[in-house]
């Protein structure tokens, strides 16, 4: 039997990059997954990479209310929610003195109060279950910082502290809550660096390459695992050593 067969996961942010290797990871270790993302097609896409083990759903993560209703849609046809992965994320970089107040406001509800709205639409129930596992997907610029990433760097750092504070509270209750940070994966969110940068940032990285979203996904796996019984309020950190 495969180590999540009769689980039931959820991830934000599931159409693509990250969230989309994280589905097919889950999926792939038996679980049923519900691949949520805002358009049902690109949710459904993704779907179809799970052979049958799964459901396409879309929710803005910003719209708490939606959160919560779909926590309960996902129970219905699925069953429990046993496993939580917020993948949903973006970016809106500039330096400080040019970041307008709506790149500070649309980063940080999505990422940071994103992460808050499904949480606490699936806290309880897990509560009550005396099981569950949330993972975050965090960045390594949450706990380095990052110029030209003030709000994105904020929101992630701000995840690393919620995450903490979850776990704490959750601990007693038999939920693990536990961050994953990657460093510079290849997927859209990247695809648009310019050159130097990538140059730059790819001789930071002792293993000698980019990561690519199933290493993200892998140490998601683990995480949501029966291997990971032991570990919570923890930051797994995956970028090929760039950050020791
Ligand atoms: P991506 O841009 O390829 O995918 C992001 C996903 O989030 C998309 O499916 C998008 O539709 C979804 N999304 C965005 N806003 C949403 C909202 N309001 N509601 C629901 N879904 C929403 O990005 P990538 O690279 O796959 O990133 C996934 C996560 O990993 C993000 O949280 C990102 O911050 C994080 N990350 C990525 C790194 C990288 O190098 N690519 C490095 C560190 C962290």
């Amino acid at each position: 039997m495969s180590e999540l067969e009769g689980k039931v996961a959820v991830v934000t942010g599931g159409s693509r990059g990250i969230g989309r290797a994280i589905a097919c990871e889950l999926g792939a270790a038996g679980a049923a997954v519900a691949v949520v993302a805002r358009s049902i097609e690109g949710a459904q896409a993704t779907v179809d990479l799970l052979e049958g083990k799964g459901a396409a759903w879309t929710c803005d993560v910003t719209d708490a209310a939606r959160c919560t209703e779909l926590i309960s849609e996902v129970q219905e046809e699925l069953g429990p929610v046993d496993i939580l992965v917020n993948n949903a994320g973006i970016t809106r970089d500039n330096i400080l003195v040019r970041l307008k107040d709506e790149d500070w406001e649309t980063v940080l509800e999505t990422n940071l109060r994103g992460a808050f709205n499904t949480t606490r639409a699936v806290a309880r129930g897990m509560m009550k279950r005396r099981s569950g596992r949330i993972v975050n997907i965090a960045s390594v610029v949450g706990l380095t910082g990052n110029r030209g990433q003030a709000n994105y760097a904020a929101s992630k750092a701000g995840l690393v502290g919620f995450s903490k504070s979850v776990a704490q509270e959750l601990a007693a209750r038999g939920v693990l809550v536990n961050v994953v940070a990657p460093g510079f994966i290849e997927t859209d969110m990247t695809a648009q660096l310019p050159e130097e940068a990538r140059d730059e940032l790819f001789g930071r990285i002792p293993l000698g390459r980019f990561g690519a979203p199933e290493d993200v996904a892998g140490a998601v796996r683990f995480l949501a695992g029966p291997a990971a019984t032991y570990i919570t309020g923890q930051v797994l950190v995956v970028d090929g050593g760039m950050v020791m």
